[in-house]
This record gives structure tokens, C-alpha cells and sequence, in this order.
């Protein structure tokens, strides 16, 4: 039977990409240290124990623990590791920035490594943080971006940056064939309510009837893309043989001010909307340039649009309550 690890399994991607690898037959090996996932996530995966298997483990600490307790025959046939792990949500990183940093570069490491013994093929996620605040619009995959090295976003930045670079090294060295995904602001259910980001947090404010906020003048601009999309973007990519980053994400570039005005407008206009301050180095510009993605991984291609990614979440989360 085929298999594949999937680091980050109880996160919000991860749990998806879990579910996406089970549909298709592929027996997959589970690794979270959760600190910032929820084994909620994958609970409906663990009795499957034919299909799933689940080890809370943090992917910095070397893995032959973990890998001890599986079958030769199983290790032998893992054809991907989907290296996700990784607090994502700014709070969270900028809480655990060391562990951020570590998690994408020696926890990648590891990873690789454990790839040569089994001839996987990694994917890993990077970020579209890579561009930081960019002075291309929209971006390509051949823009360096604009990061700054020295402030609290570069925990981040730098770590996923990093992580890109190690995939290059090891590929040049190895004539391996692992991958990165570029993912743009993606969103859905089984998001945590409380890490901050930008739908969920205001889907789960204007549930709470509390006033949407935003940090800044909310004239930034971003896309989302919605879960399954993502996901089927990170198969296609991982059934590919291309090894340089591309980008996933969705199409329609709004502001975040346009955002809050859809979420309300889904809850009847009820929420009014609440400024902050800017947080530091936050990007006033972001959108991918799909135009790389979508030839080389056709027919792949976003489909669900903002209104009614947002009315799909607003009713997980209510059923959830
Ligand atoms: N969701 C997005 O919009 C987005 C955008 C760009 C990149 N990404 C990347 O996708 C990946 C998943 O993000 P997400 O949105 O699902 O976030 P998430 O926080 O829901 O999931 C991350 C998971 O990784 C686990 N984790 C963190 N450090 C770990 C470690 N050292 N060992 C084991 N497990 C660890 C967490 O417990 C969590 O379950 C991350 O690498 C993130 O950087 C996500």
C-alpha cells in the first residue's frame, strides 16, 4: 500500500491534506506536536488504523523514535512527505519564534533526511511571506521579494526563505526532486477561531455580534483561497515532477476593508467594524501571479469564489457551536 507523512496533521492543512490522501488510498503517517493544532482536526481519521496513524511528536526532535515504530514494509513505500508543520498565523509565530524558525529548517531537515532512506519526494510549505512586502504586483515566482531580516515577522519570513534555499542545496547535491509550495492566504473550516486570522477571526466576531477589527487603514489587499482548492493544488504539484516553488492561492484581490463588509453583510449587516494600528511590517500589496501554476498543473485552478467560501465557513462554524 502507498504511503505518505504528512507533518502538521492536525493543523488546519494538514488535517485537509490528511483527509485528501486517505480519499485517494494512500495509507498516511500523521506527526503534530500540537502546539498550535487540535487532534479535534483528525479525530474522524484516528479509528481508521488501517489508513491512519497519528505520532504527537515535535518534527525539530529526530524522528527514529517515531519511525521505529513502523514497518520496513510501510517506510519502504512512503512516496511523499508533506512537511507543513509550522505555527502559521502571525500570534502564533510571533509567540513561538524560535520554534517557527526551527520547525522549517532543522525540522525540514529532518524530513529530507528521511526522504534519501525511503526515496519520498518532499513538499514543503512555504509561504507567499517569502515576497514580504512586495514592489511587484502580483507576484511571480521569479520576484525575491522585499523582507525585512530584523523585526517580528522575520521568525517567519526568513525561516520559510531558508527552507526554500535547503531544498535547492539538498536537490543540487542529492539530484533529489523535492518541492515547495508558495501558499497564498488560505481559509475554511477547521481553522482555529483563535489564532488571529483575518476570516476566521472576523466570521467568529460578528458570530459573537462584536465589531469586526481591523489594524490599519483595511486598504491592504489580499486574496484567499478557499481549502479544497489549496489542497488540490498541493496534490497536482506533488503529482508533478517540477522541484521549483510555485504559487497557490486564489484569484480576486480585495481590500481587507471589503472583506469585513462581506462578513457582515453575511451576518445582516448587524457588526460594525473597529481601526487599530498597523502591525509592523504587515504587506500593503499581495497577490499571486497564478499564470505559472495554472499552465503547469492544468486543469488545476481555484474555483470557489470569496462569497461563497465565506458563507460555507460561516455555517461550519455555526454548526460547530
Ligand atoms: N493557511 C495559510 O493561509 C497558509 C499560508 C501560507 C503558508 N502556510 C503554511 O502551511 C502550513 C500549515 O499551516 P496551517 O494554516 O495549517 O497552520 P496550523 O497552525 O493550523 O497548522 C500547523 C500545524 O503544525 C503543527 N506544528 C507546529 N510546529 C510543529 C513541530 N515543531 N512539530 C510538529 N508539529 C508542529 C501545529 O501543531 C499545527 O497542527 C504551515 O507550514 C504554514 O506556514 C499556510
Amino acid at each position: 500500500m502507498k504511503s505518505a507523512v504528512v507533518t502538521g496533521a492536525a493543523g488546519f492543512l494538514g488535517s485537509h491534506l490528511c483527509d485528501a490522501l486517505v480519499a485517494k488510498g494512500y495509507f498516511v503517517i500523521g506527526l503534530d506536536n500540537l502546539s498550535t493544532g487540535d487532534k479535534k482536526n483528525i479525530s474522524h481519521l484516528l479509528p481508521q488504523t488501517d489508513k491512519f496513524i497519528f505520532f504527537q511528536c515535535d518534527v525539530v526532535e529526530p524522528w527514529e523514535k517515531w519511525v521505529a515504530q513502523i514497518s520496513a514494509s510501510v517506510l519502504q513505500q512512503v512516496e511523499y512527505i508533506f512537511h507543513f508543520a509550522s505555527p502559521a498565523s502571525p500570534i502564533h509565530y510571533k509567540r513561538l519564534s524560535l520554534e517557527t524558525l526551527w520547525a522549517n529548517s532543522v525540522g525540514l531537515g529532518h524530513a529530507l533526511n528521511f526522504a534519501q532512506s525511503t526515496s519520498a519526494r518532499v513538499v514543503f510549505a512555504s509561504t507567499s511571506e517569502v515576497y514580504g512586502d512586495p514592489e511587484i504586483h502580483p507576484q511571480p515566482e521569479t520576484y525575491w521579494g522585499n523582507v525585512n531580516s530584523f523585526g517580528e515577522r522575520a521568525c517567519y519570513d526568513e525561516a520559510k526563505r531558508f527552507g526554500e534555499a535547503l531544498i535547492y542545496s539538498f536537490n543540487l547535491k542529492h539530484q533529489s526532486q523535492h518541492g515547495i509550495v508558495r501558499i497564498f492566504n488560505t481559509y475554511g473550516p477547521r481553522m482555529s477561531r483563535d489564532d488571529g486570522r483575518l476570516i476566521v477571526n472576523f466570521l467568529k466576531r460578528a458570530q459573537e455580534n462584536k465589531p469586526l477589527m481591523i489594524y490599519g487603514s483595511g486598504q491592504q489587499t489580499r486574496t484567499f483561497c478557499y481549502v479544497s482548492d489549496l489542497i488540490a493544488g498541493v496534490m497536482a504539484y506533488a503529482n508533478s515532477n517540477i522541484c521549483e516553488p510555485l504559487n497557490l492561492g486564489g484569484f480576486e484581490e480585495v481590500t481587507i476593508l471589503d472583506v469585513a463588509e462581506r462578513v457582515k453583510h453575511s451576518f445582516g449587516d448587524k457588526v460594525g467594524v473597529e481601526f487599530f494600528e498597523a502591525t509592523q511590517d504587515d504587506p500593503q500589496r499581495r497577490k499571486p501571479d497564478l499564470r505559472k501554476s495554472l499552465e503547469i498543473l492544468a486543469p488545476w485552478r481555484p474555483s470557489i469564489g470569496l462569497d461563497e467560501g465565506i458563507e460555507r465557513m460561516a455555517e461550519w462554524m455555526r454548526q460547530c457551536d
